[in-house]
């Protein structure tokens, strides 16, 4: 399938999805609390690291109506930037989070395989949403979050794994599921190191796996990470 097609018609589906979290998680919303709070124990992990990123700021990529945003992020982060390319979205973001919060950041309408940030984040959060990207965009994409991290920052991809070693495409909202090892692949291509995985427990048995992947820049292979317990 030709990219332009791939994507096209990945917004057409988003587009008439209802601005709701049962209809960002696909008719999931019973699993989005367990799904928080797995997430907030593998934040939790990665914040109590000796070098642990800063608090300041984080960057919600495919942050649909900002559910990440609001119950994982906003809590931890001084400020949080969401980027999302279905607008509906975005405006609902906005009004769930509430407008006045001071914690919500800029907020950037466009897709990620053309969206280059342009701010130091402390942590890049991306979830359910890297399978509407293409091989190539999506190291591409990872490369420039690389170049977009903060001291210690740390880029989170937490992502749907296929059990199979083959890709599998979503007709309906024309995303790709990937398997672990093309993840791996891919992090290694945008020169990134995996320096915590964890597959997500508590979901239901009909949908996919589940992995955490953390991620820094490969060129500090050496920097070491010691949990603090
Ligand atoms: C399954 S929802 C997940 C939303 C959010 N990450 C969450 O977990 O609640 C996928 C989101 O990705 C967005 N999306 C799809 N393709 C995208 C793209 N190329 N760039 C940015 N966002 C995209 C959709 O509009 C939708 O909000």
């Amino acid at each position: 399938m030709s990219g332009n097609i791939f994507y096209t018609k990945a917004a057409k589906y988003w587009a008439n999805v209802p601005a709701t979290i049962d209809g960002v998680l696909g008719g999931y919303a019973h699993i989005s609390d367990i799904d928080i709070k797995g997430s907030k124990a593998f934040l939790n992990d990665i914040l109590a690291l000796k070098n642990a990123p800063g608090t300041k700021l984080a960057l919600d990529c495919g942050a649909g109506i900002g559910r990440i945003a609001q119950n994982l992020l906003i809590p931890r982060f001084g400020k949080v930037d969401l980027v999302e390319q279905e607008e509906r979205f975005l405006a609902a973001a906005k009004k769930r989070i509430s407008e006045t919060n001071e914690r919500l950041g800029s907020l950037y309408n466009i897709g990620l395989q053309n969206f280059i940030p342009q701010k130091k984040y402390d942590v890049i959060w991306c979830q359910w949403v890297l399978g509407h990207l293409d091989d190539f965009d999506l190291i591409a994409f990872l490369k420039r979050c690389k170049r977009a991290l903060n001291t210690n920052g740390v880029i989170i991809v937490k992502e749907n794994i296929t059990s199979t070693e083959e890709i599998e495409y979503d007709e309906e909202d024309s995303s790709v599921a990937r398997p672990y090892k093309l993840m791996q692949l891919i992090f290694n291509e945008a020169q990134l190191n995996v320096i915590k995985e964890d597959e997500q427990d508590g979901f239901p048995s009909d949908i996919y796996k589940v992995y955490s992947f953390a991620l820094v820049p490969s060129e500090l292979e050496n920097r070491p990470f010691v949990l603090t317990l």
